[in-house]
């Protein structure tokens, strides 16, 4: 069986699916786009990721081609026609295809609407037994990254860096020393006093439905969390490192440039926190 695409209504086998090269997503990047897990055949969290969604959409003025429960609609169906148990949900909006290329709005185009199913092992991976490396990269993105925008050159250099470097995940650092992020994580680190830190939410990262969520979960397990930024040095000195998305749900970070994050490998409160937040998500998916 073919994948099944979502197109501006349709569904279709997704070596089919076609948008055209007039439109703006493929042009300027005008769009914007959110990633949900599937556990268990059910999207994890997912009224978080629209609600951002739903912002990212207001932020950029982009006009919300279908309504907010009619999204959760074509993720379900999606997830039923490619039979997807475990992976992801990908939605894009753009500003849509005009008849010519024009930087300001066009009054004319209407917002393009793409979505597909990926099948990945989010609990059962690798990564989460052996821990990842990570590589700290200036962060070269724009000014609103608070925005889940298409536009992700800097993210894509990022990342590639990181791979060449023999690391799975880059860490993106600011002009002042501090972290802001992963490539595509939120990045969060547990001191030696075992208060666990990560940069608070503003213009500067994206907010994480799944940082929420570990937040949450980590101050029920009796944990301090403090929103602040931390540098690259603290975090050489930290007791342990974990990465948080939708992807990956929480995955320890076992080094970062090549120096190893307390014993190297991954730490008790990271195993943790990715075993509470499993069980918070398939509690939260079958409880629907
Ligand atoms: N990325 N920061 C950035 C820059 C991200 O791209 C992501 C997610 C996150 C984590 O957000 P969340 O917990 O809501 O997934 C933080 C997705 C998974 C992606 O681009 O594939």
């Amino acid at each position: 069986m073919s994948d099944i695409a979502y197109v501006n209504g349709a569904y279709i086998p997704i070596d089919e699916a076609r948008v055209s090269i007039l439109d703006r997503g493929f042009l300027f990047a005008d769009g914007v786009y959110e990633v949900a897990a599937v556990i268990g055949g059910r999207l994890i969290d997912n009224d978080s990721h629209l609600s951002r969604l739903e912002r990212s959409l207001r932020e950029l003025r982009i006009e919300n081609p279908v309504p907010m429960t009619g999204i959760a609609e074509i993720e379900a169906e999606l997830i039923a026609k490619n039979g997807l148990s475990e992976g992801l949900v990908y939605l894009q909006i753009t500003r849509g295809a005009a008849a010519e290329r024009e930087f300001g709005f066009p009054a004319e185009a209407a917002p393009t609407f793409v979505a597909f199913a990926q099948k990945k092992n989010i609990i059962a991976s690798p990564a989460a037994e052996t821990g990842v490396k990570a590589l700290t990269v200036p962060d070269l993105r724009w000014a609103r990254r608070d925005i889940k925008s298409t536009a992700l050159l800097a993210q894509v250099l990022a990342k590639q860096a990181a791979l060449e470097g023999g690391c799975q995940e880059a860490w993106m650092v600011d002009q002042d020393g501090f972290v802001t992020e992963g490539s595509s994580s939120t990045a969060f680190i547990l001191t030696r006093e075992d208060v666990l830190v990560t940069r608070l939410n503003s213009s500067a990262v994206l907010p994480g439905c799944t940082r929420r969520a570990v937040q949450v979960i980590a101050e029920r397990e009796g944990l301090t969390v403090e929103e602040r930024s931390f540098s690259v040095a603290e975090a050489y000195e930290a007791k342990e490192a974990f990465l948080t998305s939708a992807s990956n749900l929480v995955l320890p970070v076992v080094s970062l440039d090549g120096r190893p994050i307390g014993s190297g490998a991954p730490g008790d409160t990271s195993r943790l926190l990715r075993k509470r937040y499993i069980e918070w998500a398939t509690n939260a998916a079958s409880a629907r």
